[in-house]
Formats: structure tokens, C-alpha cells, sequence
């Protein structure tokens, strides 16, 4: 098990969708460890694309505007990469219900064509690829674990698992070095806070920043959650154990908690807004897979990993990181 983080140094690594949340959050870590970065990301307008994601003092994170499906565009870059961490993606559920066909060119067309390409000229990296816990469907039973049967709800899932499917097929098949990741909730800085596009979380985060009040949905619907630095960590032990290679992993974090519990520690953390309970949506009730969280236990066995900040701690930095920044994101 390999736990010594200066391997990062001088190493060429490519993070699609990197000026989004999660994988700018990766950039960044990645950057400080003294890796070469470069970012593929097509900038999307309307998700979690942010060019002051990726400001920093003296920039040494180059980026790509692209599609990852643009195989020109991108052939020099992924052909240089000693590692590739795959988080490009589109996120919203309902977008994916009201316009499928972009979905599935975002999400699946592109991610066949991305490891088409590393295929072709840079088989032996090592990729991560950004999977959900979207597509379990609504629980069969707690804590899913990786043997849960998988039936997705919506389109947004549908595509995405075809895109897991082609990474796993490709190491199977081909002996590629690919893991996949099935994400859940995720929060932290760099999210997107101006709506609840990527996550709830992100609009209740700015009405409490705002001294506002945000709704809560039901509220009684129990979900686990990860900080996006503790899942940053996860990524990198993920490509630094080759035990992981072949294999795909639930990711969890915090212990699960209701949304109602969940509103009232965000509240409590921050000190201001307030929060008020609604009926569910009904177009969003079909689409909802009510209660849901992980067994993670194969995965911090295999990449020796476990998260380091508990909930309020990753509610603080997060409020902390919006009432400095918040202008670059509303
Ligand atoms: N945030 C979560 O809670 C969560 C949960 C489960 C899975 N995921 C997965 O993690 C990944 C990152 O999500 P995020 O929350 O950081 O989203 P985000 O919207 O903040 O970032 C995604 C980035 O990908 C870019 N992008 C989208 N499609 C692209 C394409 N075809 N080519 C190039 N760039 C493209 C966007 O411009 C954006 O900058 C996604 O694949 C998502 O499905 C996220």
C-alpha cells in the first residue's frame, strides 16, 4: 500500500472536467503535490464550470477547452498523461429527463470516444473514472453495497452507467488500468451554490450565507454525504493502489444523516438562515430514490482510506469558502 504522496511530483496527469467541482478540488491537491496538470473541460455553461475554480496565485494548472470527446483536441494531452481522472460529466437529473439526447451525448457518446482514444494511444495509463450511486435505483435494502442490483431511475443514470460499463469493459477486454468510482452526495467548496442543479446542498449553503431560508423537501429521506476534499483523497489513493485496478467501488463518507438533520446542523453551523419543510415535487418524487447510503468497506480496505473531516467540519469550510468567495459564484 503505497501512502507516500510525492510520487504526484513531476507527474503528467490529466483531470477532465476539471473546472467543475470535484475535479478542480482534484487539480488543485494535485498542482500542490507538484504534479504537471492539465485540465480537459468543455466549460459548460449552467452546471459546476468555474473559471475561478482554478485561480490561483501563480497557475501552474493548464486547461484545455474541450469536449473529451474531441479526440483531436485532446490526443497530445491524454497521450502524455502518466494518470487520467475522468470527472467530466453533466450531473443534473432532471436536464437528463428534459433534454436526453444531450445527456447521452455528454455522458455517454463522449466517454466512449475519451477511452476509445486512451485506448489507442496511451493504454498503459492509469484512469479513475467518476461514477454515481445515482443508478442503484431506490434501494433494495441498507447499506448498498456493490452487489446491489442496478436500476436507474432516470435517463441522467442511464448514461452514466453505460459510460462505467465502457471503462470496465475496456479493462477487462483490453488490460486497461481503470477504477471506477461510484460517488454519492458530494459538497464542499467549488460547488456550485447558485441553484440546486448540482446539489440541494449548493442552495441551501447560499441562503444560509444570504441569512435566508431555504426548503426542504420531505425531510425525512436519509442520505450519506461526502466532503469533497476527503474525496479528493480518495481519488488519489484510488490511482496510487493497484488493487484497485479493475474494480469499481461505492464511495461514502459521513455517517448518514436525514435531510431534516442535516438542515438543522447546517443551520446550526452557520449561524444564520433558517429552513422550512415542503411536500416533495411531484415530477421530482418519480425521479427520487428516497432513502440511500453506502457500505464503502471494500473500497477503504483496498485504497486505505478513510474520511478525515466529519460533517459540521466540512459544513464550516464550506460556509467559510462562500462568505469569502461567493461573488464568483452567484
Ligand atoms: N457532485 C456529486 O455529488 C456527484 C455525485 C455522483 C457522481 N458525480 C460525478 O462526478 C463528476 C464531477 O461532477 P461535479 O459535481 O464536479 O460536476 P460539475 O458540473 O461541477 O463538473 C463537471 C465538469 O465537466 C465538464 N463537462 C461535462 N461534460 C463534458 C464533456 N463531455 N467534455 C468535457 N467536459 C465536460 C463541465 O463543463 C464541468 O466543468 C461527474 O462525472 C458526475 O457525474 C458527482
Amino acid at each position: 500500500m503505497n501512502d507516500d504522496f510525492s510520487v504526484w511530483r513531476d507527474r503528467p496527469v490529466v483531470v477532465t472536467g476539471g473546472a467543475g467541482f470535484i475535479g478542480s478540488n482534484l487539480a488543485r491537491r494535485l498542482a500542490e503535490l507538484g504534479a504537471q496538470v492539465t485540465v480537459i473541460d468543455r466549460m459548460l455553461a449552467g452546471y459546476g464550470a468555474n473559471m475561478f475554480n482554478l485561480a490561483l496565485p501563480a497557475n501552474p494548472i493548464s486547461l484545455l477547452e474541450s469536449d473529451i470527446g474531441a479526440e483531436n483536441a485532446i490526443s497530445d494531452a491524454v497521450t502524455g498523461a502518466h494518470t487520467i481522472f475522468n470527472f467530466a460529466g453533466q450531473t443534473s437529473h432532471m436536464d437528463s429527463m428534459q433534454q436526453p439526447l444531450e445527456d447521452m451525448a455528454l455522458n455517454q457518446i463522449a466517454n466512449l470516444r475519451f477511452i476509445e482514444l486512451v485506448r489507442r494511444v496511451n493504454p498503459g495509463a492509469r484512469l479513475v473514472f467518476s461514477s454515481t450511486r445515482q443508478f442503484y435505483g431506490p434501494p433494495q435494502y441498507l447499506p448498498v453495497d456493490e452487489k446491489h442490483p442496478l436500476n436507474p431511475p432516470d435517463i441522467n443514470g442511464i448514461h452514466k452507467l453505460a459510460a462505467e460499463q465502457y471503462h470496465m469493459l475496456y479493462a477487462r477486454v483490453y488490460g486497461m488500468r481503470v477504477t471506477a468510482l461510484r460517488l454519492t452526495n458530494v459538497y464542499g467548496p467549488r460547488m456550485r451554490i447558485r441553484d440546486a442543479k448540482q446539489t440541494f446542498l449548493g442552495i441551501w449553503v447560499r441562503h444560509v450565507i444570504e441569512n435566508s431560508a431555504f426548503e426542504v423537501w420531505g425531510g425525512t429521506q436519509r442520505r450519506d454525504f461526502s466532503y469533497v476534499e476527503d474525496l479528493v483523497e480518495a481519488a488519489l489513493r484510488t490511482a496510487m493502489a493497484d488493487a484497485t485496478i479493475g474494480h469499481v467501488y461505492n464511495i461514502g463518507g459521513h455517517p448518514s444523516l436525514t435531510l431534516d438533520e442535516l438542515a438543522e446542523l447546517l443551520v446550526q453551523v452557520g449561524g444564520s438562515g433558517s429552513f422550512i419543510r415542503k411536500e416533495f415535487p411531484a415530477e421530482r418524487k418519480k425521479i427520487d430514490i428516497g432513502d440511500y447510503y453506502c457500505d464503502d468497506s471494500a473500497f477503504r480496505a483496498a485504497a486505505n482510506w478513510q474520511p478525515r473531516f466529519d460533517m459540521a467540519e466540512g459544513l464550516r469550510r464550506t460556509l467559510a469558502y462562500y462568505r469569502a468567495n461567493k461573488h464568483f459564484y452567484l
